[in-house]
């Protein structure tokens, strides 16, 4: 939603393990993935795209190309770029 606070790429980067919170980024939304890790069905995969964007991965992996993954991950939006 349109209230959510705009946050910098510098504040994504510092959110790349457990410890600190996992944060991706997605066309211009910040999600904090950090409770998904342990249920994602690609496993720790998952980790290499911490702290920042998934379009380079999930090019890759065109699994995430479904309106289901795309539900998922909208559960966990926080920020907007
Ligand atoms: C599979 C979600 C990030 C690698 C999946 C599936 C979901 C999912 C729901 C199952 C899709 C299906 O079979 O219908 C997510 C979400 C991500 C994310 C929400 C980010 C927030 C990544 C990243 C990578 C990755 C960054 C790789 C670097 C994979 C692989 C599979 C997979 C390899 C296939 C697993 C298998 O079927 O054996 N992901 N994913 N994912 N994901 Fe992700």
């Amino acid at each position: 939603s349109s209230c959510l606070p705009v946050f910098s790429h510098d504040e994504v980067t510092k959110h790349r393990s457990l410890e600190d919170g996992v944060w991706v980024t997605f066309k211009g939304g910040v999600y904090d993935i950090t409770e998904f890790v342990a249920m994602h069905p690609g496993g720790n995969k998952i980790l290499l795209a911490a702290g920042g964007a998934l379009e380079p991965f999930w090019a890759l992996y065109a699994v995430h190309d479904q309106n289901h993954v795309l539900e998922i991950l909208s559960q966990y939006k926080v920020r907007h770029l």
